[in-house]
């Protein structure tokens, strides 16, 4: 089958944003334009392409965005596409922008999205990006790193103070479904303990507070907790730990500070490499793909089966937390 030249391609991004988003966009713009394909800015998500909300993009419409956070194109979660209605309207824009493929920067809701498109004729070309690396087909997603560091940063200001009046300090991290942030915040940040909610069974106060009184016992003067937004029961947990062990305690919800910020060197690199990668499968005839990073190589896999993978997480950086708290 002859190929198809690939003139005009559009580029949204979609649900929760993440730091490294705008690195993204500026990778596949000025990827396409390197290689005189023309790009269309898609606004808001699957919001603006139902509603046409576009803007052709130029190399200097991505100028100065690599170091911020958020994204230029905005996004939004979008319930008409969850709809049939709202996904025949979004493959009938695409067919009258005259898009050769479409670019979504965005979570597993977002590829659960572009899986609809694909079955009304769009070719759409996935780049993983959620704060909360929750996505089954890669090692890496976009936001993550920058998320991490915000959460260590409040951990390193909160053990300043929990450290001084010798308190304990609960702090909720981001992640609804999983618990790579606060896996990840519990480890760098030098944590006591961790709850996440892969562990939903077993998740138990309980054991934690046992933990806070054996800490004590060995002269362990304050505790930091770290609880993945998905556990729930933080405020319930801090009350707790003081009643039962008479250490002050304080809970901090980091919420929305975590989705914010100046994306990381780690962010930037991974955002860059995926945007040129995600243009270069598309300019290679690749139909409805994704772009991935798995074993420290950028991959391009088939987005049915990326959807239908799973991964776990890794239990083992738990137990070493574990381990270093004593
Ligand atoms: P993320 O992409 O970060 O996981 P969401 O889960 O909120 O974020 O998904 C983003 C958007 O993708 C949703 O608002 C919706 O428009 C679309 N989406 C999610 N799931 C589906 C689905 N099963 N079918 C069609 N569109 C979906
Ligand atoms: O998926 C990223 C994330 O930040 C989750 O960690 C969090 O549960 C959710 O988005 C919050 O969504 P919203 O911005 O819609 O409140």
């Amino acid at each position: 089958m002859e190929q198809k030249t690939i003139k005009k391609i559009g580029v949204l991004t979609s649900g929760g944003d993440a730091p490294g988003m705008n690195a993204a966009i500026r990778a596949v713009v000025r990827t396409a334009l390197y290689h005189d394909v023309s790009v269309i800015g898609i606004r808001k998500g699957y919001n603006g392409l139902i509603n046409g909300e576009i803007k052709e993009m130029y190399s200097k419409d991505v100028s100065n965005v690599m170091n911020l956070g958020g994204t230029i194109l905005h996004t939004a979660r979008c319930p008409e596409m969850m709809t049939e209605e709202g996904q025949n309207k979004a493959a009938a824009i695409y067919k009258i922008l005259g898009l050769d493929a479409l670019v979504v920067i965005g979570g597993d809701g977002s590829y659960r999205g572009m899986a609809e498109l694909a079955k009304r004729g769009v070719n759409c070309i996935g780049i993983p990006a959620t704060i909360d690396l929750d996505m089954n087909n890669t090692e890496y997603t976009i936001g993550f790193d920058t998320a991490v560091n915000t959460g260590m940063d409040a951990l390193n200001k909160l053990r300043d103070t929990s450290s001084s009046h010798e308190r304990c300090s609960v702090v909720e991290v981001m992640g609804r479904d999983a618990g790579y942030i606060a896996i990840w915040c519990g480890m760098v940040g030098g944590a006591e303990d961790v709850m996440f909610p892969e562990e939903k069974g077993e998740v138990d106060s309980a054991k934690v507070i046992q933990q806070i009184l054996e800490n004590r016992s060995i002269g362990k003067r304050h505790n930091l907790i770290v609880v993945a937004e998905g556990v729930g029961g933080t405020q319930k947990l801090a009350k707790e730990i003081q009643e039962i062990t008479g250490i002050q305690t304080r809970a901090t919800i980091l919420g929305h500070l975590q989705r914010g910020g100046s994306p990381t060197a780690v962010d930037r690199m991974h955002a860059s490499m995926m945007g040129y990668h995600a243009v270069k499968a598309i300019l290679a005839g690749d139909q409805n793909k994704v772009v991935a990073y798995n074993r420290g190589r950028y991959e391009i896999l088939d987005l049915e089966k990326a959807l239908k993978m799973e991964k776990t997480l890794d239990r083992e950086v738990y137990e070493v937390i574990k381990i270093l708290a004593i």
